[in-house]
């Protein structure tokens, strides 16, 4: 829990900051995890990528810094939303047939920071509406703005997609594939939140973190994909999971030229940000031209993962369209008990459920961001596993 924010001084805090209830998950894992430092722990936990960067991308980086040491080649300051290389290279590869200029794509340094300074366009009365269990990062800066929230429970009985909110709100945030269920949302689904968006003349910030994971067709991978999204939604993006950047950092956001939002975006990225580096720039387009590299291991993984769970006989979603597994604690267990029970027995990290929000409760999450080492070792101890419970889900 968060408690230290109170004032010390005549100088006041922002008050929002005691909004934050969550429960902060990964201190109090590092916790119990230091118990078994003398153990070999398998890794299902992270959302982190386990396999190193291309050659080719690393290539890229190398020759751009190597660039930037010559008078000719030499780059400061570059522009705030990005260089126009980059833009086009995204338009091309990845929204070739929708239309979009270079001016309606922002480049930055990670969604995380997108996702949060989005907030700020919006008035402070704004009703912002967030699926439950979700990406952390959703509601605790909606807190931290001060927002007004409703949760949309996301649970088995509704395929784990988002209930429409019983009361109007401005905003919603969808994410899809989803952190952490590993649900994407279908063409139907979609369909109906650009209606609604439509209808209530609201914003739907739709988080594409894992859209290069999608595997099946009926899943779109972008939400403009869908008629009438131009009109409500902005998109984001990020090489990080597809490309291996979450140590490099590039991601982008595609905000459409008719939203009220676009000049304000505008301002707000060419005020607070000085841009994305060079070199990584140079290495986001290698990524582009080279294709999602690791994708296609990672999901390897994932159904090496679900088939072993289904062949013991346990209940679990995702893994298909996404690396995340999200897998039904069996009874009695909640999801802190069986975190607590995988890591004692199988020395297995997975991450509770209940942390990524209230409905996450009788969940844990096994990421496949995992080396083939590392998930032969968790798929032995989860056969290991096999006579140990009475009650299968
Ligand atoms: C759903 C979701 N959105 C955004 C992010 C952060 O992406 P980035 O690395 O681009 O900040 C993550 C990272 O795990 C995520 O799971």
């Amino acid at each position: 829990m968060y408690s230290i924010y109170y004032t010390f001084s005549m100088t006041k805090v922002n008050p929002n900051f005691q909004l934050l209830q969550r429960e902060y998950i990964f201190p109090i894992i590092d916790e119990k995890l230091a118990a078994y430092s003398n153990l070999e722990i398998v890794n299902f936990g992270v959302g982190d990528i386990a396999y190193p960067l291309s050659k080719t991308v690393a290539l890229a980086i190398k020759n751009a810094v190597d660039e930037m040491t010559s008078p000719e080649g030499m780059h400061g300051y570059g522009p705030s939303t990005g260089y126009d290389f980059l833009k086009e290279k995204i338009i091309a590869c990845e929204y070739e047939n929708y239309g979009f200029t270079k001016d309606e794509i922002f480049i930055s340094d990670g969604i995380n920071t997108d996702i949060s300074n989005i907030l700020e366009l919006f008035h402070p009365e704004t009703h912002v509406a967030i699926p439950d269990p979700a990406y952390p990062v959703y509601l605790d800066t909606a807190l931290m703005s001060g927002k007004k929230i409703t949760l949309l429970p996301c649970r088995k009985e509704n395929q784990f997609s988002p209930d429409f909110p019983k009361e109007s709100v401005d905003v919603i945030y969808l994410c899809s594939p989803s952190n952490p269920t590993g649900m994407a949302l279908t063409a139907e689904v979609l369909e109906k939140w650009v209606a609604y968006a439509l209808e209530h003349e609201a914003i739907i910030l739709f988080d594409g973190a894992y859209e290069a994971f999608i595997t099946e067709k009926n899943i779109p991978k972008s939400i403009y994909e869908i008629e009438g999204a131009k009109d409500v939604a902005v998109e984001f993006r990020s090489f990080s999971k597809s490309a291996g950047f979450t140590g490099l950092r590039c991601a982008y956001s595609v905000v459409p030229k008719n939203l009220f939002l676009y000049p304000l975006w505008k301002v707000h990225q060419n005020t607070k940000s000085n841009g994305v580096a060079y070199p990584i720039q140079r290495g986001a387009v290698a990524a582009l031209s080279e294709g999602s590299n690791n994708v296609a291991t990672y999901l390897k993984e994932a159904k090496r993962i679900v088939d072993c769970l289904n062949d013991l006989g346990y209940t679990c979603h995702g893994g298909i369209n996404s690396p995340y597994i999200w897998w039904e604690v069996p009874k009695p267990y909640t999801s802190w008990g069986f975190f607590d029970y995988l890591l004692e027995t199988c020395q297995i990290l997975a991450i509770p459920g209940v942390g990524f929000g209230k409905h996450g409760e009788g969940y844990i999450r096994l990421s496949a961001f995992s080396r083939s080492e590392n998930t032969t070792a968790g798929i032995k101890s989860l056969k290991e596993l096999q006579n140990a419970f009475c009650h299968r889900t």
